[in-house]
């Protein structure tokens, strides 16, 4: 066996001249400038850091060198393999950002576009509000009831302690609903004993004559007055009413519930309730529910330089009646008033909807424009 080639020099071999390597790397450095795009940057890549590329040959080429040349050409290879991975690098990172920018301007989304090309309808924004309400209530354990919207003038006055000689049943305009023909109750205002109802409240007779207390109703629903259209009357609107029948029930339990729904409805803090005496004839106490004012939070009141448009600096919005039901109409309803109480309420979701949404015309809401309900979006 002849002893190692101890005379070898490695300049000698053809890959490893300082001039082929420096070749090398400028044709490595030159392909990635070349590079427009990063598929044929992958390309350079593979052809000049790859396993069968001229530097990893050249690489490979070391092995077979006599050890005291071994450090030279390792180093200058090294040196050489360094500099196009930098270099790869740069440019690597250099494409991505150009195609990231590209990528940007090409795939934006113009958000003042029409964003659909069917015109399409939108629920009715009383709807939503109707069911948000009623959301609300089911969440604590409340039912949904519902009545009929051509109601038995008893259920809609007398059992409610509005008797027909009660001027209260005077306010109420109401639509009379002509009898059949013959039937006797074709003729007079109250001839057919059937009118449309001008309040849920009988839903609450409904619900007592049909259920056993405990009982927790939300009642949503269509009523009717004979009010012509205007900007703040509308003959066909919508109330929710409530009604909870339990033993041991006091205005404290219903204060609580209106002060639980005003928060739900108008967010956050401050927003409360307060009780103004009233009379109703179906309650007992009977109250007037204001609202703290959902825009100024009453920090209107008294504060000139902070006037509010919305409660005209009063500090607080009138949503509607309410108290603890009259144990005469328990009694109607067949409750024992000496064992069970009850709270109720009822407010307009017309008014409700006005204050929520700054609706300011009532038309707006009957005439079934979508126009006026798609900006309320599409709320399910
Ligand atoms: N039904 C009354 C109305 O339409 C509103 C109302 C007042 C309902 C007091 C109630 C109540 O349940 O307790 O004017």
């Amino acid at each position: 066996m002849s002893a190692p080639n101890k005379s070898y020099d490695p300049v000698e071999v053809e890959a490893l001249k300082p001039e082929e390597i420096e070749r090398m790397r400028d044709e490595a450095l030159a392909a990635f400038a070349a590079a427009g795009d990063l598929d044929a940057l992958h390309e350079a890549k593979i052809a000049h850091t790859g396993p069968t590329s001229p530097l990893a040959l050249a690489n490979r080429e070391i092995g077979a060198l006599p050890p005291h040349a071994k450090a030279e050409a390792g180093k200058r290879v090294g040196q050489a393999r360094g500099a196009v991975n930098k270099s790869l690098a740069a440019r690597q990172a250099e494409l991505e950002a150009e195609r990231d920018a590209r990528v940007l301007v090409e795939e934006a989304v113009d958000v003042t576009l029409p964003y659909d090309r069917t015109p399409s309808g939108a629920r009715h924004p009383l709807t939503t509000l109707s069911e948000r309400i009623e959301d609300i209530f089911v969440a604590m354990g409340y039912e949904v009831a519902e009545g009929p919207e051509v109601e038995t003038e008893w259920l809609n006055f007398d059992a409610l302690n509005i008797a027909a000689d009660h001027p209260a049943r005077g306010e109420h305009d109401t639509f009379f609903v002509k009898g059949a023909e013959g039937t006797g109750g074709e003729g007079g205002e109250s001839g057919s004993g059937v009118v449309l109802r001008t309040h849920t409240s009988p839903v609450q007779v409904r619900s007592m004559l049909d259920r056993e207390p405990p009982l927790y109703v939300i009642c949503p629903g269509r009523v009717y007055r004979t009010d012509d259209l205007d900007a703040t009357h509308t003959p066909v609107f919508h109330q929710v009413e409530l009604l909870a029948v339990d033993e041991g029930l006091t205005m404290a339990d219903l204060k609580g519930t209106l002060d639980h729904m005003v928060r739900a409805l108008f967010g956050g803090e401050g927003m409360k309730t307060r009780l103004r005496p009233n009379f109703f004839p179906f309650t007992e106490p009977s109250a007037e529910m204001d609202m703290v004012c959902y825009v100024c939070r009453g920090e209107s009141v008294g504060n000139p330089d902070r006037p509010c448009r919305t409660c005209s600096s009063e500090g607080w919005i009138e949503l509607g009646g309410c108290g603890m039901v009259n144990p005469k109409v328990l009694t109607a309803c067949g409750v024992d008033p000496e064992k069970y109480s009850g709270f109720a309420f009822g407010f307009g979701i017309e008014r409700m909807l006005m204050f929520r949404h700054n609706v300011e015309d009532m038309r707006d809401m009957v005439e079934g424009d979508v126009r006026f309900t798609r900006p309320f979006g599409m709320e399910i």
